[in-house]
């Protein structure tokens, strides 16, 4: 096992203008300055493991394009391989996102060549998915690279998803997240009409989809987990932190938890841990460079 974490996943350029409010369907509204930061939540998910330490590489799709080198040098300069990051075929994704003043965003991605990271693409690179400990996917990349990866895992390799945007997802992708990561719209969006009330109702209802386990992220009040294995429900508690700007914070939450799980951490050990990243994230602006440090965590 050369890496602690693959990820195969979307980079972004994001164009982040902050906001009062958002406007209305045929209204304009004046923002702040443009700020163009790398993001994407694959990217995103490989900075922040690299961050805290973990041997991590990228498998990804850029444009031939200043955005896909600004991507590229981010990543190489916190020590991520990028070996497994192809290069051209479209311009490189691009996210509009608004931020507002309480700190939550919204985001409408292009995704560019993001979309043309193809299931070819992840067969040529099976010595980098062999090589992996965990595997983490998401759904900015075309659903049949996701099932390719998910089919071209090695026997031991734990994987681990968060299907946002969300998606219809194939059986077989279900059945083999450990964990299915979602936020309280992604559970909302799989679970349709018969979602149940709260949490407490959808991680159970998640469970008999097929995931071994399921991870639901709750912003401020932290995360539920729930395992198959032990039948255990947990909520584990997020540190009160100020909100200035939670883009990002999803992802860095669940680069953390696969990072931890495949260092051995039980799921509720690893969500707690998580929980703190998490927390940390959404104290600066921007995704990647709000990222903690293993320090810094430690500091929360
Ligand atoms: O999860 C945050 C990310 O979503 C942003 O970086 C943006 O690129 C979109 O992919
Ligand atoms: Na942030």
């Amino acid at each position: 096992v050369r890496y602690d974490l693959l990820v195969v996943g979307s980079a972004n350029a994001d164009l982040v203008i902050g906001v009062e409010r958002r406007p209305a369907p045929g209204e304009t509204v004046l923002g702040s300055d443009l700020a163009v930061h790398p993001g994407g939540k694959g990217a995103n998910q490989s900075l922040a493991a690299a961050r805290l330490g973990a041997r991590t590489a990228l498998l990804a799709r850029v444009g031939d394009d200043d955005h896909g080198r600004l991507l590229l040098e981010t990543q190489r300069a916190a020590g991520v391989d990028t070996d497994g990051v192809l290069v051209g075929g479209a311009p490189t994704g691009v996210a509009l996102i608004t931020v507002d003043l309480s700190g939550d965003n919204s985001i409408v991605v292009s995704p560019g060549a993001n979309g043309r990271l193809t299931p070819e693409d992840v067969r040529a690179a099976a010595p980098l998915l062999a090589a992996a400990r965990v595997i983490s996917v998401q759904l900015e990349i075309p659903l049949d690279t996701v099932a390719e990866t998910v089919r071209g895992r090695g026997p031991d390799t734990r994987l681990v998803l968060n299907p946002s945007p969300p998606a219809p997802l194939p059986a077989e992708v279900l059945a083999a997240c450990d964990p299915l990561v979602v936020n309280e719209h992604e559970a909302r969006y799989i679970l349709g009409e018969d979602a149940g009330e709260g949490p407490h109702d959808w991680a159970p209802a998640l469970l008999a989809l097929g995931p071994r386990s399921v991870v639901i992220t709750l912003g401020a009040a932290g995360a539920l987990v729930a395992d198959s294995r032990t039948g255990s429900l947990d909520h584990l508690i997020s540190p009160k932190v100020e909100a200035v700007d939670t883009t990002g914070a999803g992802d860095a939450f669940t680069a953390a938890l696969a990072w931890r799980l495949g260092r051995g951490d039980d799921l509720r050990e690893a969500a707690a841990f998580a929980v703190r990243v998490g927390a940390a994230a959404v104290m600066a602006q921007g995704a990647q460079k709000s990222f903690p440090t293993l320090e810094e965590v430690d500091a929360l």
